[in-house]
């Protein structure tokens, strides 16, 4: 496993959360400091919203979440209105209670899905610094399904696995609902990924991934391997819990009364 890999396992989901909330700010601060700017990808779903709640109440008073711009790993193809969009359910759990927080990037899942993957790709190659050819972020926040997908890249896509497109439509298998997404291309380009995975549900796909297991490079998730910017899994005991500890170099285990660094 790559030295730039981090796995961290907390408790409970809560525990976990905080730790994403005082990873993002540190690494939001050290960019603030850099270059008064930091360029982030939020996702969808469920488990970002202890996230968000932490991240608001706990640091958006103390740091700088001005200089903050927030672009979306994925959306889905409603308006920002549905409870299924995740500019939508972000802006209503978190950034509305910030009005300070202005930069916010969202993909327009009311419009045709190609042409609104076409035009958030021309965002993100004039807004954000270019590495590699592509636009580069700072910090990317995954989630993880159990079936191993994560942005909205699901078992299946592989083409979205190799393409060099940055964002592309795609489908979801389960309710054929159409979806825009970034690829593994710039996912993988970024300066920092980190996924943020809670539930028993979740750990043989966890397990699989994390140590290469069962037809593992089947699962999306499997294929995000930065190159040069660093992977933090930070995971509660119960999607942790089928992994071998012994296996990780950089592992930081953090239970109610001790922090344990492997
Ligand atoms: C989305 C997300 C998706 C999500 C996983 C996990 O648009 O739904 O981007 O990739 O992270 O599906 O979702 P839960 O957190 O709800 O389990």
């Amino acid at each position: 496993m790559n030295n730039n890999y981090f796995t961290e396992i907390f408790e409970t989901p809560f525990e976990t959360a905080k730790a994403v909330a005082a990873k993002f700010n540190e690494l939001t601060c050290k960019y603030i400091k850099e270059k008064d700017i930091v360029n982030s990808a939020l996702s969808g779903g469920k488990t970002p919203e202890l996230f968000f709640d932490v991240l608001s109440n706990d640091y958006f008073n103390i740091s700088y979440p001005e200089k903050i711009n927030f672009y979306w790993v994925d959306e889905r193809c409603v308006p920002p209105e549905s409870s299924e969009s995740n500019f939508g359910e972000a802006y209503r759990k978190m950034f509305s209670r910030f009005p300070s927080v202005k930069n916010l990037y969202r993909i327009k899942g009311e419009d045709n899905p190609e042409v609104a993957a076409e035009n958030y790709a021309d965002l993100l190659k004039k807004n954000l610094p270019i590495k590699n050819g592509i636009p580069v972020f700072d910090i990317i926040c995954l989630g993880l399904g159990d079936d191993g997908h994560t942005a909205s890249i699901f078992p299946g896509n592989d083409e979205l696995l190799t393409t060099d497109k940055i964002c592309a439509v795609s489908l979801n298998p389960y309710n054929g609902q159409k979806r825009i997404t970034l690829t593994v291309e710039v996912i993988n380009n970024a300066h920092n990924i980190i996924f943020f995975v809670t539930g028993k549900n979740k750990a043989e796909t966890v397990r699989d991934i994390l140590m290469k297991k069962n037809n593992y490079e089947k699962l999306p998730a499997s294929h995000i391997n930065p190159s040069e910017g660093n992977l933090y899994w930070y995971l509660d005991s119960d999607a942790a819990s089928l992994i071998d500890i012994n296996y990780f170099k950089n592992l930081r285990i953090q239970n109610s009364n001790e922090d344990t660094c492997m």
